[in-house]
């Protein structure tokens, strides 16, 4: 990438509109080498929420890729129609459906038995309550789905992605997670009045802070673990969950696709990207932009302690 360039793309994100609207994708897209069809033939991916939107996508385009892929959803019949999709789009493809509920310990537990191997995990699935629930295992419903979901899958399926020559995976944040600090003192939300959109933002900010914790937990297995965020995407979740900013911002929101190339890229390039970090748009960026959300090694690991003995982790 040029040094002008370089300047462009980080005043694009810094602007937020500029960078995280389809504007941003198309400035950036130049740049970037295609991804190279059947580099992922041999192998097999796990992509949560795979049903709608993003995780769609996402699974088009490992598809598209070579890649063997697991739709993950709770809802059959959006899994049967992704797949068909999938199918029509990519001839050959294999796909295949799992359900499971992430935001369910036992759900997840029993996925995660039932899989034979991988390589690669995208964890997609995402949620905006308009109230503060509690599931089945009595959290709270983003926390739940956003952060103890993809902590004990990833946990569970360790093994299996260290047998993989070269596995890697994908926590999908947002960029609404600038605005929040690791809330590791109320990680259930029950302090405050409850917003959903502020829970989303929190958790979103958790599945950064767990990044670089896993890619340490993991290391000595190599796998890879990145974070990134999509940009603003027109799917099902924004049009259901924020009709006002959809209604907005429409004209200027990336397709799904656009909004998964990042998470392709991070599951497909070679040589693997750093593991730990936070990616947007295929580049680094910052995981802090507001003086206020800086956290202190106590809190990361008041945050680590707290979700692992609620999913049962062992240290
Ligand atoms: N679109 C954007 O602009 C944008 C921006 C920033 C971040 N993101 C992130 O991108 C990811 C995908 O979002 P999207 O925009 O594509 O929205 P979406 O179309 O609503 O996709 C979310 C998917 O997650 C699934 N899901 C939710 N809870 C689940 C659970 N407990 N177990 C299994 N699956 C579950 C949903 O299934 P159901 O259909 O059954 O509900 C749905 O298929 C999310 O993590 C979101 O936070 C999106």
């Amino acid at each position: 990438m040029s040094g002008l360039f370089r300047v462009l793309d980080t005043v694009a994100d810094r602007l937020v509109v500029p960078g995280y609207s389809k504007l941003g994708f198309q400035l950036r897209r130049r740049g970037w080498p295609p991804l190279l069809p059947g580099s992922l033939r041999g192998r097999k991916a796990v992509v949560t929420g795979a049903g709608t939107g993003i995780g769609k996508a996402t699974a088009l385009g490992l598809a598209r890729l070579g890649a063997e892929v697991v739709l993950v959803v709770r809802d059959e019949r959006k899994g049967a129609a992704a797949r068909d999709e999938i199918a029509a789009a990519v001839p050959g493809a294999v796909v295949e459906i799992r359900l499971c509920d992430l935001s369910s310990s036992e759900s997840v537990r029993r996925f995660a038995a039932s899989l034979d191997r991988l390589d690669i995990l995208v964890h997609n699935a995402g949620v905006l309550p308009q109230e503060r629930t509690e599931t089945e295992d009595g959290h709270e419903l983003t926390f739940a789905t956003h952060v103890l979901g993809p902590l004990l899958m990833t946990d569970l399926l360790r093994p299996k992605l260290a047998a993989s020559s070269d596995p890697r995976v994908v926590l999908v944040s947002s960029g609404g997670m600038y605005t929040q600090r690791l809330h590791a003192d109320d990680p259930e939300y029950r302090e405050g009045d409850y917003r959903g959109a502020t829970a989303y933002a929190r958790t979103k900010r958790m599945q950064v802070a767990l990044a670089p914790l896993l890619s340490e937990r993991y290391a000595q297995d190599g796998i890879g673990v990145h974070a990134m965020h999509p940009g603003w995407a027109d799917t099902p979740g924004v049009a259901g969950s924020l009709p006002g900013f959809h209604r907005l911002t429409r004209t200027f929101l990336r397709t799904a696709e656009e909004g998964a190339d990042t998470v392709v890229w991070l599951a497909a390039t070679t040589p693997a990207p750093r593991s730990g970090q936070f990616w947007h748009d295929r580049r680094a960026r910052p995981t802090h932009l507001l003086p206020t959300t800086g956290e202190t090694p106590e809190a990361i690991d008041a945050f680590w302690q707290y979700s692992t003995s609620a999913v049962g982790l062992l240290p």
